[in-house]
């Protein structure tokens, strides 16, 4: 379909467009996160250097706000959508109202379930891969020894919820010495992180009996640190703690030895979108369908402190 964009009356508007500046629709999740936050920011300074007026949309955790943003971006007839999906299924109609209307949506960080010929591109990381490279960081770490896992999750049906967990659990699959005991989800926030962590504290013998915690995002687990102290536990040591994301709040964690590893999702997910959207109307030029950023694992032994002295600023 997304070829069909190029032709006729649509090639037109989208020749007119380049010569104008881009009116682009970002609608985000809202402001769960550190990571999230720096995504934000990072957009909005994107989208400055380049000299597009971005509507933006926060849909505070709510699929509904997010779906009404979107028509109102295609009411409003912008160039482009960018779209950061709260979870993965709902969003067929109106993901088949901007086609519709002729205007490319790429999807930022988070999967959906509709068909790819509804979207022109989704800018992500490989959230399986993030999952399994967590798991096998605990696998190496533990090296045959027991250990009981907690499991913080994200948002419920959210893309990174479902993938990082498969991931994790692929990565232990294997080793019978490693086992998930609780998992629950903390919604990818530091408040519900702690909050959860005391309940899996409080079950699991006064956490005694938890080896590792694994959170699907740093924030959580930076909440989830904060309970582990007030249980009388170092974190870190008594409870080994991995995450995702590389915020610059886990960094300092894990210069002060209470985390020991996460895995980096970068927040410049509209660097890449935006250049996809500019080939895009430029020229036709279609992006792959699913474009991959990177998933670096960072441990105690890659400078934690020099990490979060890098990171600090950057809007997070
Ligand atoms: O979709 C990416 C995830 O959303 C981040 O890992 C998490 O911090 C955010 O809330």
């Amino acid at each position: 379909m997304l070829k069909t964009l190029l032709t006729g009356a649509a090639a037109l508007a989208i020749s007119t467009t380049i010569a104008g500046a881009q009116t682009i629709g970002f609608s985000q999740i809202g402001s769960e996160s550190g990571w999230r936050a720096a995504e934000t920011t990072l957009t909005k300074q994107q989208a400055e250097e380049r000299g597009i007026d971005l509507k933006f949309s926060d849909a505070q955790q709510k699929q509904e706000n997010q779906i009404a943003a979107v028509r109102s971006f295609v009411a409003q007839g912008v160039d482009a959508i960018l779209l950061a999906p709260v979870v993965a299924t709902g969003w067929d109609a109106v993901l088949e109202e901007a086609k519709e209307a002729e205007i490319p949506v790429v999807l930022l960080d988070r999967q959906v379930d509709s068909s790819d010929d509804l979207y022109l591109t989704a800018v992500g990381s490989d959230l399986v891969h993030e999952g399994s490279v967590a798991g096998q960081w605990l696998v190496d770490t533990v090296a045959g020894e027991e250990c009981r896992v907690v499991e913080l999750q994200g948002t419920t049906g959210s893309s990174p919820a479902i993938d990082r967990k498969t991931g994790f659990e692929q990565a232990i699959a294997d080793h019978g010495n490693i086992e998930i005991v609780r998992s629950q989800t903390g919604d990818f926030t530091r408040s519900r992180g702690k909050e959860v962590m005391e309940s899996f504290l409080q079950a699991e013998n006064g956490g005694a009996d938890i080896c590792a915690l694994y959170a699907h995002n740093d924030d959580m687990a930076v909440g989830a640190i904060q309970a582990i102290k007030e249980a009388g536990l170092k974190p870190g040591e008594d409870i080994l703690v991995v995450s995702i994301d590389a915020v610059p709040d886990i960094f300092l964690a894990m210069a002060a030895g209470e985390a020991n590893a996460t895995v980096e999702l970068t927040p410049n997910m509209a660097g890449p979108a935006f250049d996809a959207l500019k080939a895009y109307m430029t020229d036709g030029t279609m992006p792959e369908k699913f474009i991959q950023t990177e998933s670096k694992l960072y441990t105690q032994a890659d400078d934690p402190q020099g990490e979060y002295d890098r990171r600090k600023g950057l809007g997070y």
